[in-house]
């Protein structure tokens, strides 16, 4: 009953502020307002990057916009962030490609549980701007497209009880991203799946509902995921890039040098993001353990195993996904070679 009560003031509070925002249509004395959401904390190294943007942006043109960054989920929970993108009431979200799948099935292939073999391999494709601006477009029929992309790290397993082997994952409830192809690759590993958005995850292993979650190291820290799950198992499962995106009406209204400037100031975010990445995870690891997080190193081989049978069935169900993948395959062997 509390709990519907609750999620009842939410969806108030929720629509309320769309009303808001759509109301306001964006403009404050004269100046069109661009708003940013994203999930984290404002000391995130995608915080970080999007203050280099909007320094950018209004250095350029500050005349004419006044960009303003919404942290901490304040403007709804990625999915919906997504959805306020799509319609306009907001022009830029940072989103997960976990997030992004429902919204386009081609976001699929980044969710596929070892798809990179190393982080080389992986920063090379996200730098292969041919490729990734073929795919930042793939959502365009939906109203958004993405202009950039943010390192997220490195997925790993963290719980409440030590997951040493596969088979501790047995009979635990973990939660993952709202992501059709994350349920599944929870499955495959043997654990049961509990899809929620990222800022339940705290309350929900507090509370017991779920065993544990699956994130970078940073969600130990700036999200304090590490208060309620002491165990980190360093399995390497996924490396999920988080995007910008923005609504597709604002960025085609734009004149050519108004773009020039939004996707320059993207790149800036980027580089800063990039640069703060490894300063900020390597700060999230001892912070963590000063929290009594324990740190465990695994055979990532037998947890490799598990899942990749789902390489084959995913790409059979999803065609689209197949030129991706190779070029993907090329890039890992390309990178293994020059090591
Ligand atoms: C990471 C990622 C977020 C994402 C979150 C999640 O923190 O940077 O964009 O929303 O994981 O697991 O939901």
């Amino acid at each position: 009953m509390l709990k519907s009560i609750k999620k009842g003031i939410a969806l108030l509070l929720s629509s309320a502020l769309v009303f808001a925002l759509a109301g306001c249509s964006g403009a404050a004395g004269g100046k069109r307002i661009i708003r940013i959401s994203h999930s984290q904390s404002e000391t995130h190294p995608q915080h970080l990057g999007l203050v280099e943007f909007e320094k950018y942006v209004e250095s350029k043109l500050g005349d004419k916009y006044d960009v303003q960054i919404f942290p901490n989920e304040l403007l709804g929970p990625s999915v919906k962030a997504i959805e306020l993108v799509q319609t306009g009431a907001i022009d830029f979200a940072i989103a997960s490609t976990g997030n992004l799948e429902t919204f386009d099935n081609i976001y699929q292939v980044f969710s596929i549980p070892y798809l990179f073999d190393s982080v080389e391999a992986y920063h090379k494709v996200m730098e292969d701007k041919e490729l990734m601006n073929s795919i930042y477009k793939s959502t365009a029929a939906a109203g958004f497209e993405a202009v950039t992309w943010f390192d997220a790290g490195t997925r790993n397993f963290y719980a409440k009880t030590p997951i040493k082997t596969p088979k501790d994952l047995k009979g635990k409830k973990i939660r993952v991203q709202q992501s059709p192809t994350n349920v599944k690759m929870m499955q495959a590993f043997g654990a049961a799946a509990a899809p929620m958005s990222f800022g339940e995850v705290y309350t929900a292993i507090q509370s017991g509902v779920i065993d544990g979650g699956e994130n970078n190291e940073l969600a130990l820290t700036n999200n304090k995921h590490g208060e309620v799950a002491k165990y980190y198992t360093y399995n390497q499962h996924q490396m999920v890039p988080d995007l910008l995106i923005g609504n597709l009406k604002f960025l085609n209204g734009l004149s050519p040098e108004e773009r020039q400037v939004f996707d320059e100031a993207a790149e800036l975010a980027t580089k800063v993001e990039r640069e703060q990445w490894s300063v900020a995870t390597n700060k999230a690891i001892e912070q963590a353990k000063e929290m009594g997080v324990q740190f465990i190193e695994t055979d990532v081989q037998a947890f490799k195993q598990k899942v990749l049978p789902l390489h084959k069935e995913l790409l059979s169900e999803n065609p689209k996904l197949k030129p991706i993948y190779d070029k993907i395959q090329e890039v890992n062997k390309e990178v293994k070679e020059m090591k």
